[in-house]
């Protein structure tokens, strides 16, 4: 058998008997096999050669003095599970086939043994170690195959998820860019409030997706040059729950839905869709609050020039406590001192 032959080629056999006889036997015909031997006649002995050496097969006496050869092969096993572990005993009685079972011995040989009957189950043992060992290796790569593979299909998706985010903010021809200003100022705040890995995956999702509700508000008031009515303004208020019942139905992006509704309320409870005050509504709403609205003012719209920075700031400071959650505006301003660097590891720029 080709296995076997390589793995006799480079194996190491640790023989463990307290009789003298019996372990110098064993080994020289082992070495006849041309096997690497290593001898000891204490148990405890042959654990430390376990911990340092590199060996294959153990084969043990059942009855030692100081600890039993079914005693050792549990250490073994527990150690190295694809170790073969052979036993040798004197007396084999149910007691002892029982316990050896139980304690997963590979194979069992009874004194006096033929030596060829030795070879033949140390080759055997050899062949099913190197059997274990393929397979182990053959999982692994196959692992690391998934693992490749899942990492592929999760670039499709964040490259599939940015190219959607994109196409619905070039609907909206006033915004453009606001998308990708936005999740980075979301996320630096984030970071600044500490939010764990989870929070900041759902934060991006929901700053890429807060405004996918647009995409259900007609063009006329979407891009109207002018002031909205009171109608056309409450067409446009509808869009958190709009872009609710869009996402509801991507199960990726069902988990941003609470950020999506959340994004229009108002620490006061003067917002919308629900008048939601406070804590109640979501960390995610509440920084996307922050965030989206000093893009907004960043921005020229038709019916007011864009603020400055400054101004900007000023005015986040000024709505802190009434609009926005003072919490979330002194993180934001954390962020905005450090430029809304240090961003975590989250595909940003996917739509480059
Ligand atoms: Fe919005």
């Amino acid at each position: 058998m080709a296995v076997a032959e390589i793995t006799q080629k480079t194996a190491s056999i640790l023989v463990v008997d307290d009789e003298t006889t019996v372990v110098n036997l064993i080994s020289r015909q082992l070495g006849r096999d041309g096997l690497a031997c290593e001898k000891t006649s204490s148990a405890y002995q042959a654990l430390e050669l376990l911990d340092t050496g590199d060996f294959d097969v153990v084969i043990t006496d059942i009855s030692m003095p100081e600890m039993s050869g079914i005693e050792l092969l549990k250490h073994v096993k527990q150690h190295d599970p694809e170790m073969q572990v052979i036993v040798v005993t004197g007396n084999p009685n149910v007691d002892f086939a029982v316990e050896a079972i139980r304690s997963q011995v590979d194979d069992y040989l009874v004194k006096p043994f033929e030596l060829a009957q030795l070879s033949h189950s140390v080759g055997r043992a050899l062949a099913h170690r190197a059997l274990l060992r393929e397979n182990r290796r053959y999982r692994e790569e196959l692992e690391e195959l998934v693992g490749e593979q899942a990492q592929q299909i999760e670039r499709l998706f964040m490259d599939g998820l940015s190219a959607l985010a994109g196409a619905i903010e070039a609907r909206d021809r006033y915004t453009g860019g606001h998308l990708d200003r936005v999740s980075r100022y979301a996320l630096a705040t984030g970071v600044e409030l500490d939010l764990d890995t989870e929070r900041m995956r759902v934060l991006w999702l929901g700053s890429l997706f807060h405004d996918v509700g647009k995409l259900a508000i007609p063009d006329a008031i979407l891009n109207k040059p002018g002031p909205l009515t009171d109608d056309e303004y409450a067409e446009m208020k509808r869009h958190p729950e709009l872009g609710v019942k869009i996402v509801e139905r991507i199960s990726f992006l069902v988990p941003a839905a609470m950020a999506i509704l959340h994004h229009q309320e108002r620490w006061d409870g003067r917002g919308y869709p629900s008048g939601l005050r406070g804590d109640d509504i979501c960390i995610e709403g509440r920084i996307l609050a922050v965030a989206d609205a000093f893009d907004a003012m960043l921005t020229d719209r038709p019916y007011r020039r864009a603020r400055s920075e400054l101004q900007a700031v000023a005015e986040l400071q000024r709505c802190a406590g009434s609009q926005f959650d003072p919490r979330v505006v002194d993180a934001f301003l954390k962020a905005h001192g450090r430029g809304f660097r240090d961003l975590p590891d989250l595909p940003l720029n996917g739509r480059g």
